[in-house]
């Protein structure tokens, strides 16, 4: 028996750890050749989301063929809206769609909070299925998208540059806007809550369309739902990762989570500044170095590994790993954080 990996548990705490551990947000995907051939038996996206073995399969390649320090469940941010009743479609080269959409009052009824632990039966059938698989070898994080994300995509019903809908309603109609965060939340805890009971052992929230909003708008549609959220999970550590809030990073920092995410935009001197020194940050190489040759990626990681220091740090991307990026120079990025010794 190994010992377990639990670098990723402790750094999250602030605990002392031997080495930064690394995980990369997208890990499991079409970076890796092994993901695409599976993708390739299930059919489809969706396919491979509703089969749990081919899910936990998924998960836990990046472990055996990257050596990361932690796996992430295979899934989506978009199972929430699905499972409180907007169905929808993730077309090759499209993205992710949905038919059904809330723009108005009357639109609340096709959503309901009901049933969302049936609902999403499939996705913990996938945790238990990986739980047996992997063990105690690294740890498993659990995620969903934060509420104003998800309420972009049910609002706009896709994705978009602008995200105009959303962002019309929060300015038009703010009272419809927070019924509709608000069902989001209450279903996000629900599924969250799940997750950890079935043995995710840290979790992230995603929101990927921060970026969209300015900083007064963040405070009153964003951080009160991530809030909520994080008061709810109260058993293992949770990160906020909130793509392009660089305006509400001081507001960010005092929810009532273990890590900060940072993207790609932010300096890490800076953010440290700006957080304080109470919680771990998360990050935050620029995804597009890993274009650039071997030297140069194990240069440049060195360089935000020295900007981050020894301490309260868990290296990854600054955003999710382009999938036409080479798995070896994901691998390289993972094996330069893994050797780096920071000097005393
Ligand atoms: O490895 C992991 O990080 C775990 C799995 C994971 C996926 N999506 C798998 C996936 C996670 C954590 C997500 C989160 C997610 N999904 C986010 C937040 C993170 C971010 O990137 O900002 C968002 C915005 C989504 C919604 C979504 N799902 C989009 C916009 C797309 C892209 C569509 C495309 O064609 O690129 C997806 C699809 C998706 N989710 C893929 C994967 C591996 C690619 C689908 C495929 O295999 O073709």
């Amino acid at each position: 028996m190994t010992k377990p990996n639990d670098l990723i548990l402790r750094a999250a705490l602030g605990q002392d750890v031997e080495r930064t551990p690394v995980w990369v947000m997208r890990q499991a995907g079409r970076v890796l050749p092994e993901y695409r051939a599976v993708r390739a038996k299930a059919g489809s996206f969706k396919g491979l989301l509703f089969q749990p073995e081919l899910a936990a399969e998924v998960t836990i390649q990046p472990v055996d063929l990257l050596g990361v320090d932690a796996a992430i469940l295979f899934s989506d941010i978009l199972v929430i809206p699905e499972a409180m009743g907007l169905e929808y479609r993730m077309d090759e080269g499209r993205g992710p769609s949905f038919e059904q959409t809330i723009r108005s009052e009357a639109d609340l009824k096709k959503i309901t909070t009901n049933g969302i632990e049936e609902n999403l039966e499939y996705v913990f059938q996938t945790i238990r299925l990986i739980k047996q698989e992997l063990g105690d070898r690294v740890p498993l994080i659990g995620f969903a998208g934060a509420p104003w994300t998800i309420f972009c995509y049910m609002v706009e019903g896709k994705g978009s540059k602008t995200f105009s809908m959303p962002r019309a309603m929060i300015m038009s109609n703010p009272e419809l806007a927070h019924t509709l965060l608000q069902a989001i939340t209450d279903a996000t805890i629900i599924y969250l809550k799940a997750q950890i009971r079935e043995g995710c052992q840290m979790i992230q929230l995603f929101d990927s369309w921060a970026g969209a909003l300015n900083n007064d708008s963040y405070n009153t549609f964003a951080l009160p739902y991530l809030k909520q959220i994080c008061e709810a999970i109260q058993d293992v550590p949770k990160t906020v990762f909130s793509l392009g809030a660089f305006f509400s990073l001081e507001e960010l920092s005092q929810l009532p989570c273990n890590t900060i995410g940072l993207d790609w935009h932010m300096d890490p001197r800076w953010a440290r500044k700006v957080v304080g020194g109470e919680k771990t940050l998360q990050g935050n190489l620029d995804p597009a170095i890993l274009y650039g040759d071997y030297s140069f990626i194990r240069l440049r990681t060195q360089e935000m590994l020295q900007k981050f220091g020894p301490n309260r740090h868990i290296a990854n991307l600054g955003h999710g790993v382009y999938p036409d990026i080479h798995a070896d120079k994901l691998k390289c990025f993972i094996d330069t954080v893994k050797e780096y010794q920071h000097s005393k």
